[in-house]
């Protein structure tokens, strides 16, 4: 190596310029350069080349950049790398993984040229954790939160999500098999080929994914996002208590719009006059702050009718999600059977307090069957309550959206009351996603021969039900690798 001033090399080897990020000649482009193997100095020479060309090029990663440049790394290293970064800023982003013939190429070129499959780097097919092909069931792969195929998930979940409001559901399931095969891979798909022997994705699947892949849409796709029936269908599903069922007949007789169905009110059900009624409220997204204020305050609610007795935030929240469409609550006491009547107690304090807006409780219509007539088969399972409300939350320190000039917002909140010897499994029912919890269930009946709920895990062969004190304990029954909450995003 040539010997190169220690002062100049100093100089040379620091990081580009952090000049604020203008958008450059091209908008819809923006760069970040991988500094591993290119090195600090190449990639300061590339930075400044490309930015006399009128490129945006960031020097940190965000969710803004388009485009990840790397210099002779494979697509696992900078996959590896996105992930890092991802993870770092907190923030997703879906950007192209190419390699540096692409950038030489646009500076050449003195524009952005088309990414090329050649362009991109490879992703090789994921090995299993034991070194087999990817599992077949969800719930024995690994699936964050973040993800390097978002582009993709998104387009077949909007089919999967048509294919529910038309009512099939086999349809339904088929594209979200295949977006959930995209979530667990440890980086961005770059070719059909690629996904060779994957498990779950069928010839239409990989028709929307070549299309995304190659035109970056799906023309499908697009004609469903535009479709009268299918905003429709998104606009009155969004309201609470309102199914697909009840979607799609008002979409039969001609209704459109949330007016529409103000006008016939009296046809609606309490549950979704109140959805109506906090409609824009219940339309904005919760925030994790948001989420946790609401479980304090169903905790002071507990401590206030029986110390001792707990709440979990589940659902999304638990998986990481920084929001969601509702607060998903678990209660239960450490002590057997101090738990019945908890939900109505704590519902009057909060009532009390004037922070219900809505609520509809429900028994459990649930009873453990170990066979008929065994002893004990009824336990506590027939106390097994749940409560839908909405509740009215304080505004939160930087809240926007409607409820924000008024001082207080409408929150969706479910809560669960738990006996203590069932709490693994309405906490590992309620954590989802809903794919990971079917597939739970799907693997646990075809694969052992056992039935898995949100109350037990029951062996139809032994004829009797597991008990588990931990989540890790059903994963033990079940013969499962545990997978935590975090990676349950399926
Ligand atoms: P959610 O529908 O709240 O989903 O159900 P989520 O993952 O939290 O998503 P967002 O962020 O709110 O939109 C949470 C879990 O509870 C289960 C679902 O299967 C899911 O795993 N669940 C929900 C039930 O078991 N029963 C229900 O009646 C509703
Ligand atoms: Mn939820």
């Amino acid at each position: 190596m040539a010997l190169v001033p220690l002062k100049r090399r100093r100089r040379v080897a620091r990081s580009p310029p952090a000049e604020p990020p203008g958008p450059g000649r091209f908008p819809s482009v923006v760069l970040c350069l991988v500094e591993r193997r290119m090195g600090a100095s190449r990639r300061a020479f590339l930075t400044q080349l490309a930015r006399a060309k009128g490129f945006r090029v960031d020097v940190a990663y965000s969710a803004a950049v388009t485009h990840v440049v790397s210099e002779q790394n494979s697509g696992a290293e900078v996959a590896q790398w996105l992930a890092q970064q991802r993870g770092a800023c907190g923030a997703g982003g879906d950007p192209a993984l190419l390699d540096i013939g692409w950038f030489t190429e646009s500076m050449r070129a003195g524009r952005p040229v088309e990414i090329e499959p050649r362009h991109r780097l490879r992703v090789t097919v994921p090995a299993a954790p034991h070194g087999g092909l990817m599992a077949s069931y969800a719930c024995q792969r690994r699936t964050p939160l973040l993800h390097s195929n978002q582009a993709l998930t998104e387009a077949l979940e909007i089919l999967a999500e048509e294919a529910r409001f038309s009512g099939s559901e086999g349809r339904s399931l088929a594209f979200t098999r295949a977006a959930s095969v995209l979530k667990a891979l440890p980086g961005p798909l770059g070719t059909l080929g690629e996904l060779g022997p994957l498990p779950g994705i069928g010839e239409h699947s990989r028709r929307v994914i070549q299309d995304v892949l190659e035109d970056g849409v799906s023309a499908e796709v697009e004609r469903v996002k535009l479709s009268e029936r299918y905003q429709t269908m998104k606009l009155f599903t969004r309201i609470f208590g309102v199914g697909v069922k009840t979607a799609s007949r008002w979409y039969q007789e001609g209704l459109r719009t949330l007016a529409d169905l103000q006008v016939q009110s009296t046809r609606l059900t309490r549950q979704q006059q109140a959805g109506l009624r906090h409609y824009e409220d219940l339309s904005v997204p919760v925030g994790r702050g948001e989420a946790e204020a609401v479980s304090r305050a169903v905790q002071a609610a507990l401590q206030r009718v029986l110390p001792g007795a707990s709440v979990t935030l589940a659902g999304g929240f638990r998986r990481g999600k920084q929001h969601g469409h509702d607060v998903d609550l678990l209660l239960t006491h450490p002590e057997a059977g101090r738990e019945a009547g908890l939900l109505s107690q704590a519902m009057s304090w909060l009532e009390s307090q004037g922070l219900i807006l809505y609520q509809h409780s429900q028994e459990s219509s649930f009873v453990l069957c170990e066979g008929p007539g065994a002893p004990g088969a009824r336990d506590c399972m027939d106390r097994f309550e749940r409560c839908f409300s909405i509740l009215r939350l304080e505004a939160q320190r930087g809240q926007r959206g409607p409820g924000a000039a008024r001082g207080w917002k409408a929150v969706r909140v479910d809560l669960v009351v738990a006996p203590i010897s069932q709490f693994p499994f309405a906490l590992l029912g309620w954590t989802g996603s809903q794919h990971f919890e079917r597939e739970l269930r799907r693997f646990a009946r075809h694969e052992r021969k056992m039935v898995l709920n949100s109350h037990a895990l029951y062996d139809t062969q032994q004829d009797l039900s597991l008990p588990a004190a931990s989540e890790e304990e059903i994963f033990q029954h079940l013969g499962l690798e545990y997978v935590p909450p975090l990676e349950r995003n399926a």
